[in-house]
Formats: C-alpha cells, sequence, structure tokens
C-alpha cells in the first residue's frame, strides 16, 4: 500500500548536520527565517565524530559574535605560533610577533557541533537526525523539494525557498549541479589519528618532518592530546597496536631530554589526504557550503574554517534574497566562495607538500628541507606562513534587526 508522505513548508531547507549545516540553520535563526536540518546520521554520532581541532581568530570572533562563545572561551585554548620540527631540530613561529598579533584557538569541531545543537534546540530549530532516503528535487523552480523518511518512518516531503546541501564531501547535493568544474589532487598518503587520555607535552602545535614521514602533535584540552602519524593511503588500522603507534610518534617527534607523553588511546582512524574544488557551487535554489563543494587537506586546517566562512556568506546572501528580494548576493556566492576556497587550497597543498615524505624520492626531500629552513630563517617567509595559517580577513556577520 502506497503511503502519501506528509507535506510541509519551510524557507530553507538544509541537508547535513554537520559544523556548516547546523551554522547556517543557527544565522537563518537569527535573520528570523525558518530552515529544517535533515542529517542522516544519529545526533550522538554526530556529536561524536572526531575531526578539525583548530580555529582561526576570525571564526573565533564569529563563532562569539552569534552567541557560540561561552564554552570556547571557557574551554578552548589560545596558541599564538607553532612549532616546525625537521632534521631533529624544533624551531618555533611566534605569529604575534611576526604578524600584528594573531592567534589561533583549539576548540575541537565535536564540541562546536554539540553548542550548535544546543542551540538549534533551545531555539525551537528543527532537526531530523537519523533521517533515509534523503532527497532533492526541483531545485529549477522556485520550490524545491526536500524529501526525507524520518526516524520512525514516517516519509516528509518539505517545500522550500532554497535548499543548502551542507552534507560533506560523500553528500548527494553535489551530484546534482550539472556541468560542475572539478579540479583534484589525491596525495600518496594519509593521516592515521589518535585521541589520547594524555596531557600533552608541549604547548603549541608541533608539525614535524621526519625521514620516517611526518607527524603532528596536537591537542584537545590540558588532560587530552590529539596527534597525527603519515602513513600510506589504503593503510589498515589492524597493523597499528597502541604499542607501535607510541613508539613511531617518539621517533618522529624525538629530541634531546623531550618525549611525547603516553596514555590511553581512545580513539583511531584513517583519513586519506585530498584537495578537491568543484565549481559553480550554486545552480537554480541549490546552494552547495563547506566540504559538500570543497576538501582541503588537513595540515593547513582550513576545512572547518572555509566551511564556516561559506556560511556566513551564504546566510547573508539569503538575508537579502528571502527578506529583501535582492538576488545579487546569491548571485555572487558561489565566486564570493571560491576566491578564498583557492587561498586555502593553496596554502594547504603547500603545507602538505613541504612536510609529508615522498617516498623514494630524494629530490623532492632536498627540496622541502631547503624550503622548511627557509621558512625558518627568513622572517618574510614566517610571516607568510603565519598570516596563511592565522586566518584570512574575518567576515562579519550583520544580524537582521527586525530578528
Ligand atoms: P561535514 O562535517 O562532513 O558534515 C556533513 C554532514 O552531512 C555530516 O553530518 C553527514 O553525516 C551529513 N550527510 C552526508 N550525507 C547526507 C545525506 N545524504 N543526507 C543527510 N545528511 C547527510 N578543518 C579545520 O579547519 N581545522 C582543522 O584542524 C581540521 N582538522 C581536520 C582533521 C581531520 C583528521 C579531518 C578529517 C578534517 C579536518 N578538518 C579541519 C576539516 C573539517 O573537519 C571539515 O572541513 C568539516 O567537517 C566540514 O564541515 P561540513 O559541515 O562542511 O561537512
Ligand atoms: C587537530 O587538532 O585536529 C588539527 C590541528 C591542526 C591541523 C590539523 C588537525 O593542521
Amino acid at each position: 500500500m502506497a503511503v502519501t508522505a506528509r507535506a510541509s513548508r519551510t524557507r530553507v531547507g538544509i541537508v547535513g548536520a554537520g559544523p556548516a549545516g547546523l551554522l547556517l540553520s543557527h544565522l537563518l535563526g537569527l535573520h528570523g527565517i525558518e530552515s529544517v536540518v535533515v542529517e542522516n546520521r544519529s545526533r550522538a554520532y554526530c556529536e561524536a565524530r572526531q575531526r578539525a581541532g583548530l580555529l582561526e581568530a576570525g571564526t573565533v570572533e564569529l563563532l562569539r559574535s552569534v552567541g557560540l562563545g561561552k564554552r570556547l572561551d571557557a574551554e578552548g585554548m589560545e596558541h599564538g605560533g607553532i612549532y616546525l620540527q625537521f632534521e631533529g631540530e624544533r624551531h618555533h613561529l611566534d605569529f604575534r610577533s611576526l604578524t600584528d598579533g594573531r592567534w589561533v584557538t583549539i576548540y575541537a569541531q565535536t564540541e562546536i557541533v554539540k553548542d550548535l545543537i544546543a542551540a538549534r534546540l533551545a531555539a525551537g530549530g528543527v532537526i531530523e537526525f537519523s533521517a533515509s532516503d534523503v532527497a532533492v528535487s526541483e531545485i529549477e523552480s522556485d520550490r524545491p523539494v526536500l524529501s526525507y523518511v524520518d526516524s520512525s518512518g514516517v516519509s516528509h516531503q518539505v517545500s522550500c525557498d532554497v535548499i543548502a546541501g551542507c552534507d560533506g564531501f560523500h553528500g548527494i547535493c553535489r551530484p546534482l549541479i550539472p556541468d560542475t568544474s572539478v579540479y583534484e589532487r589525491t596525495y600518496p598518503y594519509a593521516w592515521l589519528g589518535i585521541l589520547a587520555d594524555a596531557a600533552p607535552s608541549t604547548d603549541e602545535l608541533i608539525y614535524s618532518r621526519h625521514s620516517d614521514g611526518f607527524a603532528l602533535y596536537s591537542m584537545r584540552s590540558p588532560q587530552v592530546s590529539r596527534l597525527y602519524l603519515q602513513v600510506a593511503p589504503d593503510e589498515p588500522l589492524d597493523r597499528w597496536p597502541d604499542e607501535r603507534i607510541w613508539a613511531e610518534l617518539q621517533r618522529r617527534f624525538a629530541i634531546d631530554g623531550w618525549s611525547v607523553n603516553e596514555g590511553r588511546i581512545t580513539d583511531k582512524s584513517v583519513t586519506p589526504m585530498r584537495s578537491f574544488v568543484a565549481g559553480p557551487m550554486r545552480y537554480g535554489r541549490l546552494f552547495l557550503a563547506g566540504d559538500a563543494a570543497h576538501i582541503v587537506p588537513p595540515t593547513g586546517a582550513k576545512g572547518l574554517n572555509l566551511a564556516l566562512t561559506d556560511v556566513v556568506l551564504l546566510a547573508t546572501a539569503l538575508r537579502a534574497a528571502l527578506l529583501g528580494g535582492s538576488w545579487d548576493l546569491a548571485d555572487a556566492y558561489s565566486d564570493t566562495c571560491l576566491a578564498r576556497v583557492w587561498r586555502a587550497t593553496h596554502f594547504s597543498w603547500w603545507m602538505t607538500s613541504m612536510l609529508h615524505v615522498a617516498p623514494g624520492d630524494p629530490f623532492e626531500s632536498q627540496l622541502q628541507l631547503s624550503q622548511l629552513r627557509y621558512v625558518t630563517s627568513s622572517r618574510a617567509a614566517a610571516t607568510s606562513l603565519a598570516e596563511n595559517y592565522s586566518g584570512y580577513k574575518p567576515l562579519r556577520f550583520e544580524a537582521t534587526d527586525q530578528a
């Protein structure tokens, strides 16, 4: 027996409850624009998925300005620089003195997602977790449709003014845009990432190029470390028992009189490295934001920051279109985003290429070491890295007066 879908209406249908989809719903809410977020994973899964940790100052200021700064200010860890390590020596890059006082903040993506979900639910926002058969149609009309089956098996068809595809790299929205131009680079390595109950033995992040491969020392709190190792792209996790991971980390970060603090490993995963840009980011009434349209390798720590920047631009464009009747910003949305995306794509590719070991390529190794010596000895080169790493011109979010 055919079951009729339950019909409803909203202004913006949002696919995906990652940082992009949730922040978009929050910003639209501040403008008084109703939205529905549809997510195919459970709330618990979304809140626990280990991903980014480093926020540009502009991202921190944005989150503060839209009422999401409370826990971020209490628990975030402000860093004024990073360490670059190679050939057994560790060099500090002091962003504050290299630039006009710039800094970055460590605050996990899991915590941003928790803060956003709590804020949306407190404001009466709709987030449908654990949805299935999520589909988008009629994007060439002015009433695109978001359809899904909710967690209790009821089918829904939501008639929208606009649909935002914030459904990440493997989502369903990007393939709906015809004739996209795709620019892609896959790298011959991946990151094995761990989360460990171990107090970090460093005050700031360490990016280490070792002849056995790259390693990154990051953190989540004064008690929890986040560490990454360069591995082969198809590396099976079961080849990495905890003892092997710690031994490899100790080797790749080794300097005299110092060691990595070890502890219980609570999460382990392998992430492939990819640069990917698809454009345009809009077709008809469908707009893409975040990883749905572009991916950068995590070496530059840009993916989350870019995703949130897209969303500020999109919320501003949708306010002008849906409340003011002007589609000019919406028409410019894709080009405006992609200019920033390409800057970050270049920086992330450059950091990745400088720090990861290309096995069997001694020419490449010499170029990398030469570049690392340059970045750690030339103030101009160090300043360029610090400016790119700590972030581009922040975007301001302007709340709507009548909201
Ligand atoms: P996602 O987080 O991928 O969210 C997409 C959502 O859509 C998900 O919840 C997914 O379940 C949902 N979805 C997918 N398909 C469907 C469907 N069909 N229907 C409904 N829902 C769907 N970035 C930084 O800025 N700084 C860092 O330090 C950093 N470190 C990183 C470290 C690692 C190891 C990795 C992997 C990434 C890192 N990033 C970093 C990148 C950052 O995590 C991503 O750029 C960010 O998650 C993008 O957010 P998003 O909302 O666009 O996409
Ligand atoms: C992280 O803390 O997860 C992190 C930090 C910096 C990066 C990548 C990941 O470049």
